[in-house]
């Protein structure tokens, strides 16, 4: 069995390989001329260069897919219906896409290459997408790995996004990376000012976003966005909330504390942060200020690995953030709804911790940072 099962990935490794291979010849010889893309029977006709993959295509021509890993195909959330052309589908899409999503003719964009006519289908609401170069008017340390840029979009220009949703911060190219990329950065913000976003960023170390982010980017700099994008928002029902976020996923659950305030909804919510130690935590004070400004919400930060010296003066909770939600709220939490951010590890072991302790799996809403 153990040797079936090392032969099939030995297989696909080498069709990914040669998948690989091939695409990197296609780009180096082909030329594809103008090809078209028919969006939706009809409702946009578009003549671009073929050559380029499907969600950069669709990007130059300002219609934007979701694409939460920035095109790097881990994602799957860039998914387009092909309904015409586009030939077999890729090692590099399979993975990404349920039997039920192939049936349907869906197609990873970031992967597909364009190099014939399409015929494609994608939800209308894309279409409400902007883009924008925002100038960036403020940045801010937060704590020694993470800062917020306050980005002021163009005169006249506003945006309207639901708290919790995320854009897109395109890099431009610095030292010796001279490649730009994209990554997602939820909004930290109040959705009721339409005029700017805060985002937060966390050092990735050697991350290209986040480098050029930290390193380069300096006030006053004009900030290619798009958005805005994604599910993670709050749903309407009178159950208690409970928030669980570890670094830079407080952005997302700060902007729905901004609604919750503004729009004074009457729900119990905590919000569980999980740090290693003191020195991880940040808008510290923003949260005392949301627990003065909102009844009945609580904000609950967790230090899963204090110094000595921090723990001489820490007076809040220990342990690992899900460790301290069962302690807190576990005898409670199976008839709340709970909104996780963070890194993927984080939110897989709050979904099981979570539905260990009752709460059925559709109550859980989370964006992994991917
Ligand atoms: C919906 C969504 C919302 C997001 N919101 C935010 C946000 O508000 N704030 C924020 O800071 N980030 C957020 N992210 C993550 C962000 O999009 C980037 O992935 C992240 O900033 C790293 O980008 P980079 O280009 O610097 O790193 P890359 O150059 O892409 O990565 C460099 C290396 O580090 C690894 N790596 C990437 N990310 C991490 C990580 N978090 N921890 C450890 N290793 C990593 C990669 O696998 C790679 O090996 C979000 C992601 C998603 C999908
Ligand atoms: S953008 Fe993430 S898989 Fe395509």
């Amino acid at each position: 069995m153990g040797g079936l099962l090392t032969s099939i990935a030995v297989v696909a490794g080498v069709g990914v390989v040669l998948a690989l291979l091939l695409e990197a010849a296609g780009s180096l010889f082909a030329d594809y001329g103008d090809v078209s893309v028919d969006i939706n029977s009809g409702s946009r006709d578009l003549k671009v260069p073929g050559g380029n993959k499907l969600l950069a295509t669709l990007r130059e021509e300002k219609i934007f897919i979701p694409s939460a890993c920035g095109g790097r195909g881990s994602c799957g959330e860039c998914r387009v219906r092909v309904l015409d052309g586009g030939g077999p589908l890729l090692p590099t899409e399979a993975p990404l896409l349920t039997p039920e999503q192939r049936k349907d003719r869906m197609r990873i964009s970031c992967q597909l290459k364009v190099r014939g006519d399409l015929k494609i289908e994608i939800p209308e609401e894309l279409f409400l997408i902007n883009s924008w170069t925002a100038r960036l008017a403020r940045k801010t340390r937060l704590n020694y790995d993470t800062v917020e840029l306050r980005l002021e979009l163009p005169e006249g220009e506003t945006i309207k996004f639901k708290p919790g949703q995320y854009i897109q911060l395109k890099t431009a190219r610095y030292g010796k990376v001279k490649e730009e990329v994209f990554r997602a950065y939820s909004i930290s913000s109040s959705s009721r000012d339409n005029r700017t976003v805060e985002i937060i960023v966390r050092l990735v170390p050697d991350g290209i976003a986040t480098t050029w982010v930290h390193d380069y980017l300096e006030e006053g700099t004009g900030v290619e966005i798009s958005g805005p994008y994604g599910e993670f928002y709050l749903r309407e029902s009178q159950n208690e909330i409970f928030f669980i976020a570890g670094g830079s996923g407080l952005a997302p659950v700060k902007s729905i504390l901004h609604q919750i305030q503004e729009e004074k909804i009457e729900r119990k919510a905590t919000f569980f942060f999980g740090a290693l130690d003191l020195r991880d935590l940040f808008h510290v004070e923003t949260m005392r200020e949301f627990e003065k400004n909102i009844p009945g919400f609580t904000y609950v930060p967790a230090l899963s690995n204090p110094s000595e010296e921090t723990q001489k003066s820490w007076k809040g909770e220990y342990g690992l953030v899900t460790e301290v939600v069962a302690r807190r709220a576990g005898k409670v939490i199976k008839d709340g709804e709970a909104y996780l951010c963070g890194s993927p590890g984080m939110i897989d072991a709050c979904v099981k911790s979570l539905t260990g302790m009752g709460m059925p799996e559709e109550r859980i809403y989370y964006d992994k940072f991917v």
